[in-house]
């Protein structure tokens, strides 16, 4: 079962921004994947680190688009991905150390949340300012 399922509420009209969205939904959908088969540690923490990798550009993009419209929420809007890589971060040291081991529904939830939250807050105003 798709784990998130996209959401038009996602879509931001810029085209590079929007596929990085999907692609980023993607990824998610099959790290649940994986934790619900029950996968090894080994490949769970890698699959991790490639969300984190994914992320971190992905953030990377958004920060260069608000730059470039000068937009009036960067500071706040920058420091709440930099808050997010941290849980992230905090994430896979916890998935690492063995908390997740025996309930990984709650790494799921956990990156669902603060995922999804972003898209429909920070995101969904930054480009509803932008007028793209
Ligand atoms: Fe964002």
């Amino acid at each position: 079962m798709t784990f998130i399922k996209w959401d038009s509420a996602f879509e931001t009209g810029i085209t590079s921004v929007d596929h990085e969205h999907r692609e980023l939904v993607e990824l998610i959908n099959t790290l649940h994947g994986k934790l619900v088969d029950d996968a090894p540690v080994e490949v769970i923490s890698k699959f991790l680190g490639e969300v984190f990798v994914a992320i971190s550009a992905h953030f990377a993009l958004e920060e260069t688009v608000m730059r470039k419209y000068d937009y009036d929420q960067y500071i706040d809007h920058k420091n709440h991905h930099e808050k997010l890589l941290d849980d992230v971060r905090d994430i896979m040291d916890a998935f690492e150390a063995g908390k997740y081991a025996t309930y990984n529904e709650a790494l799921s939830q956990a990156i669902h949340d603060w995922f999804v939250d972003h898209f429909r807050t920070r995101d969904a105003r930054l480009y509803r300012k932008l007028g793209v």
